[in-house]
């Protein structure tokens, strides 16, 4: 698949179900964020793969955080917060790690990442695999990132969703118009 097809006839998927990507995929996918530009070159992102059982590692920090933050939460709602973990074979925790000395501006290394998180989408589109990027609460809470590796100060950009599409998306019809300031 050429760039040009990837970028336009991406969308996130519906429902994503097994198989994950593989071994090579998804070292394929990793790659490619690697390579999306970077002020300074300082390399921010930061990866924790969960596969497979590994997921439950976010499901039970996500289900502990809502008993943490509203502790009378009924147990099965907050169960079904830690299923949110097992919607896609895979998952990448994509997180921005913005502490290199460096004159870079922090938010030029976060949207580096935000970068590398659409390289890592486009390149699971172009390998066939479907893919969601979401966050929520999870994404922001100090003991979710500790639970999954990560340094307080790192920022959580996305939780990439990776599996094969069931239920694909439908590429969004953009009218150019609305967003081309006229001088
Ligand atoms: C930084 C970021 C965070 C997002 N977080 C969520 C999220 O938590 N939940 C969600 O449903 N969509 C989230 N989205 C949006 C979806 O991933 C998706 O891109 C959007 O709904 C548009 O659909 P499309 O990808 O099919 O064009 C997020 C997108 C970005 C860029």
């Amino acid at each position: 698949m050429d760039v040009l097809t990837a970028i336009n006839s991406r969308a996130s998927a519906i429902r994503l179900t097994e198989p994950g990507p593989n071994p090579e995929q998804l070292k394929t996918i990793l790659t490619a964020a690697t390579h999306a530009p970077d002020h300074g070159r300082l390399s921010p992102w930061r990866f924790v793969v969960l596969d497979g059982p590994d997921r439950e590692i976010l499901g039970k920090a996500m289900v502990d955080m809502r008993l943490r933050e509203a502790p009378e939460t009924p147990a099965a709602d907050a169960e079904r917060e830690g299923l949110k973990a097992m919607r896609a074979p895979t998952i990448v925790v994509v997180a921005a790690r913005t502490t290199a000395p460096s004159k870079v501006p922090e938010i030029e290394r976060i949207v580096a990442v935000g970068a590398a998180t659409q390289n890592m989408f486009l390149a699971a589109h172009a390998l066939g695999l479907g893919a969601m990027w979401k966050t929520g609460d999870a994404a922001y809470d100090e003991k979710v990132k500790a639970t999954l590796g990560l340094d307080p100060s790192d920022k959580v950009v996305a939780f990439l969703y990776l599996g094969t599409p069931a239920s694909p998306g439908t590429p969004r019809e953009t009218k150019l118009e609305d967003f081309v300031i006229s001088k």
